[in-house]
């Protein structure tokens, strides 16, 4: 995929899109050649790649510089740039200038978490030619506010103001909403009430797309195993054992032999 209008075409048709974060030229290249729609460079970055305990830690110079990465190994792909913490809370012109810069590091397109407060600015960004992905649910930057990595959601109150939140961001000129940890329920109901395709995290079967954290379904971390990932792969495991055969072959003096070497 790589336009915004193509996810407009897809939800029409009916047919799922798939988003995985991504954040480093490498695994750019491996996703590129892949049948992924669209890559979302997150500030899960932060988590992931910097060891932070959360995103509150990205700031817009490192979501700038994955982005950088990932579309130099993903030209064929549709690339989404976080916009990090308190960026699009301190004013027009700040976030404006963060729009920029992650458009100019190669960016199709920015998200950015919430609604309350800064639907002016989702509008704002729209009408200067930038789609706007939004976040609702669990937004991990708000983490401190919600107590931890919890579902949200889960009353009927709060359920209702999630699926206001994704009325109103669809009103402002979103053109899709990640739906991250609240009830399948609310967000079948959610992705009903909206024109916009949904992409859930741990948030059901019944959305328009699903987005995975591409280290999670890799199964890089295996103290990390939530109930909404499904991990497709031991890389964890296998990245170690070739790390410890390259350490016992050298300590063995079994690499290099002579046809790695130059004569
Ligand atoms: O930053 C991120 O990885 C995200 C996904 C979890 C949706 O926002």
């Amino acid at each position: 995929m790589k336009s915004v209008l193509e996810f407009q075409k897809k939800q029409s048709l009916g047919d799922p899109i798939s988003m995985v974060t991504c954040y480093d030229t490498w695994s750019a290249r491996i996703i590129n050649d892949s049948g992924i729609d669209c890559i979302l460079v997150g500030d899960s970055a932060s988590m992931v790649m910097h060891g932070f305990p959360s995103t509150v830690h990205a700031d817009v110079e490192m979501m700038a510089a994955h982005v950088r990465a990932v579309a130099k190994g993903a030209p064929d792909k549709f690339v989404v740039g976080d916009i990090p913490f308190l960026a699009h809370r301190k004013g027009i012109k700040p976030l404006m200038d963060t729009v920029e810069c992650l458009m100019k590091a190669g960016a199709h397109s920015v998200k950015l978490e919430g609604a309350q407060g800064h639907l002016e600015e989702v509008s704002h960004i729209v009408e200067s030619g930038v789609p706007v992905m939004g976040h609702l649910g669990l937004t991990p930057q708000s983490v401190n506010q919600l107590g931890g990595f919890k579902v949200q959601g889960k009353g009927k109150e709060t359920a209702r103001a999630i699926l206001e939140d994704a009325v109103a961001l669809e009103k402002a000129g979103c053109f899709s909403i990640v739906l991250e940890c609240i009830p399948a329920p609310l967000a079948k109901e959610i992705t009903d009430a909206l024109t916009i395709p949904t992409i859930g995290i741990g948030s059901g079967a019944d959305t328009s797309g699903q987005v995975l954290v591409l280290h999670d379904l890799l199964g890089m971390d295996p103290s990390f195993k939530p109930k909404f990932v499904r991990r497709y792969l031991d890389g964890y495991g296998l990245i170690k054992d070739a790390i410890d055969r390259f350490d016992a072959d050298v300590k063995q003096r079994d690499f290099p032999v002579k046809k790695e070497s130059f004569v």
